[in-house]
């Protein structure tokens, strides 16, 4: 099994694979969503088939005054569980968020080239974005390479209380603690931790 950036194709296959794990389900559009505005943070594991056996969606929250990355959703399937893949999507994910450019010597802040990407990308992901009926015309504007880098201080995600295979993966195996508890978060009235992981930005 591989681990690998996750492309268009891969959208149907992972929606796939959350509809067999979680009970929060996503529309199509949401994913379009994610890998059109941070393409570089969604992951797959791919078995030697070809098959994808499990994903990581994940976004960043720039709006706020501490860049912050989130996970919106991991599943692994049932057949490929125990074998760290979920480990490994993660610290994927989360490498990619950390990530910040080096030019020499000159470190260049988040903020200053993300302005600048941000308008250039925001502008071509909105236009291909509601274009996204075109399919090719969707794949090109992932396939294109651009330096677009997070920096991110540090990492959230949701877990409900009651799935201890999840918060024993976040807790014990990836260093995230308990921020907050959000009482009531799922649609079935289940309270969820709100986790938090530091990146190395801040340490
Ligand atoms: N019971 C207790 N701990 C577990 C279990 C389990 N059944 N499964 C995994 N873990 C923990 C262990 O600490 C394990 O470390 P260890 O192997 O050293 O004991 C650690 O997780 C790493 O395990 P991985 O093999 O990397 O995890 P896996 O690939 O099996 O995937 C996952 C774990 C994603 C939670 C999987 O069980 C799954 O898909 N569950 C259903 C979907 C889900 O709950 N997703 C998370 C929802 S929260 C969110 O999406 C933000």
């Amino acid at each position: 099994v591989c681990i690998r950036k996750a492309t268009m194709d891969d959208l149907f296959a992972m929606q796939a694979c959350n509809l067999f794990c979680l009970p929060e389900n996503y529309q199509m559009k949401y994913y379009f969503y994610h890998i059109l505005s941070w393409p570089q943070l969604l992951h797959v594991a791919e078995d030697y088939g070809g098959k994808i056996v499990g994903y990581v969606l994940a976004k960043m929250e720039e709006e706020t005054t501490e860049c912050h990355g989130h996970i919106t959703s991991l599943a692994v399937l049932r057949t490929h569980r125990k074998l760290g893949l979920a480990t490994k999507l993660m610290t994927a994910s989360q490498n990619a968020m950390e990530q910040v450019l080096y030019v020499g010597l000159l470190y260049i802040p988040r903020c200053s080239i993300n302005i600048l990407f941000d308008r250039i990308l925001r502008f071509t992901s909105i236009v291909l974005y509601f274009d996204y009926a075109f399919w090719n015309r969707v794949k090109f504007s992932c396939d294109y390479k651009y330096t677009q880098v997070f920096g991110a201080e540090y990492v959230s995600l949701h877990v409900r209380k009651s799935n201890r295979a999840a918060f024993h993966l976040y807790t014990e195996t990836l260093g995230y603690q308990i921020h907050d508890i959000e009482a009531k978060y799922y649609a079935d009235g289940e309270d969820a931790y709100d986790m938090r992981k530091q990146l190395k930005g801040k340490n």
